[in-house]
């Protein structure tokens, strides 16, 4: 019956993840997957994100369904954050969000909705973006394309070109965008790139989706959703999906949300509704826990307080690690330029490898990176690093 079904290649980064785990060897080191590990290696649990639980737990209760959409409390807490309570677009209903299964879950009822009710649009996203993205588009059955984004020269950002073949784009083709701390590059636009940027998508009528997974990862909770808010604030209409995965530490929570910026809330309603259509043909309505812990953290100010300060630890802890891999890079390899590791930001830098030099690092050395030269730098911490810097240096030099 089933003998026609191919078989599945796995996937480039949780096969991987997989595949660490299974590896015996003690001293191996995991900066394969996009999760934020502390100093001894763990997952957190953060402090504030505990406290929430406990809350949500002893507040006990039935277990409805929620309603297709996810929980009120969610959902408004959702956009507060992302645009701020006072932004025009929040303020005046514009903006139509769900409560989705984590921000992949958001990407997809995203695409779902783009594929039935923009079927002429095709989708340009960066070169490279996470590998996820194109094909949860081709899944939903849209064509995906590249537009330029890294320059592997200077380990920095095409930007011109990028323009330049934007600007040609046809009218209502959906660009994605990462909004910060952009995976797997680690190289993001600066403030006034997005500000150059923004006008391009305008006059060309194109339809910007963002994703923002790492949102405090990158300069900081405000900082990182600057682009979300440039772009509403210059009247355009776009996509977000947001995680909380990392930025709580709840991957498996799979809490997230997609919001859909309108030009008026007449407009964010019949939005709305088609995206519950989505889900509901999907999977009906999302789960109740992680939602309500997010929802407690981001509405109680004493818990969001020491959420901001927990997160700023985690954020300062990777930028440390960084300094530390270019210092021991540097050391090894005098005379090569590692600058792009103190530039990039968030989780991801490109190192630049190639796929038979990242082999030689699993295999020779215990370092996992993924196949593309793309690290997870908050899987180094002050154990491990000079390690992988050395091993680095052996397979570059
Ligand atoms: C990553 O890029 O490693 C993370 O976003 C995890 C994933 O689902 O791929």
């Amino acid at each position: 019956m089933f003998e026609h079904i191919p078989p599945f290649a796995g996937d480039p980064i949780l096969s991987l993840n997989e595949d660490f785990h299974k590896d015996p060897r003690p001293y191996k080191i995991n900066l394969s997957i996009g999760i934020y590990f502390d100093d001894a290696g763990r997952i957190p649990v953060l402090d504030s994100v505990r406290r929430a639980e406990g809350r949500v737990v002893a507040k006990g209760g039935p277990k409805p369904y929620l309603p297709i959409e996810g929980a009120a409390n969610f959902r408004s807490a959702v956009q507060v954050l992302l645009f701020g309570a006072e932004h025009e677009a929040v303020t005046s209903g514009r903006v139509a969000t769900i409560q989705s299964v984590g921000s992949s879950g958001g990407l997809k009822v995203g695409a779902d909705f783009i594929a039935r009710h923009f079927p002429g649009s095709g989708v340009w996203v960066s070169d490279p973006t996470w590998d996820n993205h194109r094909s949860m588009f081709e899944g939903a059955g849209l064509a995906v394309n590249t537009y330029p984004y890294y320059d592997a020269a200077s380990g920095g950002l095409k930007f011109d070109a990028m323009l330049a073949t934007l600007r040609g784009l046809p009218p209502k083709s959906i660009v994605l965008l990462h909004a910060c701390c952009h995976n797997p590059t680690g190289v993001d636009l600066t403030a006034a790139q997005w500000d150059a940027l923004i006008p391009v998508l305008r006059d060309a009528g194109l339809i910007p989706y963002l994703d923002l997974a790492y949102q405090g990862f990158g300069d900081g909770i405000e900082a990182d959703a600057r682009a979300v808010r440039a772009l509403a604030s210059a009247g355009l209409s776009f996509f977000i999906a947001n995680s909380f995965s990392k930025s709580m530490s709840l991957y498996g929570e799979r809490a997230g949300a997609l919001s859909v910026v309108c030009p008026d809330a007449a407009q964010a309603a019949l939005v709305l509704g088609q995206m519950k259509f989505t889900v509901r043909r999907s999977y009906s309505s999302p789960p109740i826990h992680g939602g309500q812990v997010v929802a407690t953290v981001l509405t109680d100010p004493e818990l969001r307080h020491s959420w901001v300060i927990e997160l700023g630890a985690m954020r300062e802890r990777i930028l440390a690690m960084r300094k530390a891999l270019h210092a021991v890079l540097c050391a090894k390899l005098p005379g090569r330029d590692f600058g792009y590791f103190l530039t990039q930001r968030g989780m991801f830098s490109y190192t630049g490898m190639s796929a038979a030099q990242v082999d030689r690092l699993r295999e020779e050395h215990a370092v996992y990176m993924v196949r593309s030269g793309r690290i997870c730098v908050a899987g180094l911490n002050t154990s491990n690093v000079e390690a992988t810097a050395v091993a680095m240096a052996a397979v570059l030099g």
